[in-house]
């Protein structure tokens, strides 16, 4: 499994933190910047990740900047990107089984490191349940089809 990260410099401390603990998990994690604590600008690198995500490069991201706001916003520009924003384990397994988020967002001024580090770990160790869920994920895809011809 390929899995892609990104952060600003308010989510770079937090991203090594976390790219490490995946890497000791055998996972192959790809690092698409930021990788120094210089100030740069969360869409630059939100893009780089959500891209690979939409275009089924990568299986899945993990987008870190200070708040995770930023990041989810322009992450979910991208038609078939679902970020998911999460602040605890709950909500990190949540994404997984109910909206299937192949993109998780941290806030590296949120969460400690050993959180994040277990909430991530909740998101892939979880399984999408499908069913009722499937029918909503369909929704959201015709929203977006929608809004690109202009019908909404
Ligand atoms: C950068 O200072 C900060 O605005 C950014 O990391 C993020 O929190 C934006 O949503």
């Amino acid at each position: 499994m390929r899995l892609v990260i990104g952060s600003d410099h308010g989510g770079l401390e937090l991203k090594s933190a976390v790219s490490q603990s995946l890497g000791d998990r055998g996972l192959e994690v790809v690092d698409l910047g930021t990788d120094n604590g210089e100030s740069v600008d969360y869409p630059d690198f939100a893009v780089k990740v959500a891209q690979e995500v939409a275009r089924g490069e990568a299986d899945c991201g993990v987008l870190v900047c200070g708040t995770g706001i930023g990041m989810s916003i322009v992450a979910n520009k991208f038609p078939g990107v679902r970020a998911a924003l999460a602040t605890d384990e709950f909500m990190a397994r949540m994404a997984r089984e109910h909206n299937n988020a192949n993109i998780l967002v941290l806030g590296g001024r949120v969460l400690s490191a050993d959180l994040a580090c277990r909430m991530v770990e909740a998101w892939l160790d979880a399984t999408y349940e499908g069913g009722r869920h499937q029918r909503r994920l369909d929704k959201i895809a015709a929203v977006e089809e929608d809004v690109r011809a202009g019908r909404i």
